[in-house]
């Protein structure tokens, strides 16, 4: 299957698209992991990428295109794919149809999370990621078992340095300028599913396998 996850941010897309690996056994593809890991090279792309990503813009379509376009020609795609945060704009989605045509390959379906602002807020604020493993928490949604160390290695538990709250509501705005119009872009092509993802994380994962047609 391959699929697109859709949603402003903080909508839980990383979250469940994680749920959909281990049910599916096909990798997800979050272009933010991609490039967190890339903006701390020590090149001129690294520093480039850093400064985008901490006024909570977006980084060049030319450059996401690539990563992107790299990452899907690798084996462990050919089962399918889940993209997360990507495309997040009209030419990113023009580029992927255009890569994927020449692949011989298609999207099946893209799945849109829909939460309010508010509650965006709400989840960004409180989300802490260990430093060493990358495992996410939410301080009331999600929290570890010992404040501030991650379950699962130990590990300090820090908040990302975009989700600090002026950030967000750039992030949030950036959205609905440059990503919302996708919405039309695939529901024109009869492939957007439209989940309500105000609800607890296993209800958003048991509406979207329903979505899917996955039992
Ligand atoms: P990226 O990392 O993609 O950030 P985002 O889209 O803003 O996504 P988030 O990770 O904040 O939200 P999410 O929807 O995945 O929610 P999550 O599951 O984590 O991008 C970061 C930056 O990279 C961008 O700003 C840009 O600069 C750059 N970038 C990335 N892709 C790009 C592209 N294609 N083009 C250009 N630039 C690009 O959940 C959030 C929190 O809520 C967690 O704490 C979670 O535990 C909690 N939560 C989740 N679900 C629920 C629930 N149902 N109930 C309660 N809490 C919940």
């Amino acid at each position: 299957m391959n699929l697109i996850f859709l949603g402003p941010p903080g909508a839980g897309k990383g979250t469940q698209a994680k749920k959909l690996v281990q049910l599916l056994g096909i990798p997800q593809i979050s272009t933010g992991d991609i490039l967190r890991a890339k903006k701390e090279e020590d090149s001129p792309l690294g520093r480039q990428i850093r400064e985008i990503m901490a006024e909570g813009k977006l980084v060049p379509d030319e450059i996401v295109v690539e990563i992107v376009k790299e990452r899907l020609s690798q084996p462990d795609c050919e089962k399918g794919f889940i993209l997360d945060g990507f495309p997040r704009t009209i030419p990113q989605a023009e580029a992927l149809d255009e890569v994927l045509k020449e692949m011989g390959r298609k999207i099946d379906a893209v799945v849109y999370i829909e939460v309010p602002e508010e509650e965006l807020i709400k989840r960004i604020s409180g989300r802490r990621v260990c430093e060493k493993c990358g495992e996410e928490y939410h301080v009331i949604f999600k929290p570890p078992k010992v404040e501030g160390v991650c379950d699962k290695c130990g590990g300090r538990l820090i908040q990302r340095e975009d989700d600090k709250e002026e950030v967000v509501r750039k992030r949030i705005e950036v959205y609905n300028n440059s990503t919302a119009p996708l919405i039309e872009y695939y529901e024109e092509r009869g492939l957007l599913k439209r989940i309500d993802g105000v609800a607890s994380m296993e209800e958003v994962f048991a509406r979207i396998k329903k979505a899917l047609g996955i039992n």
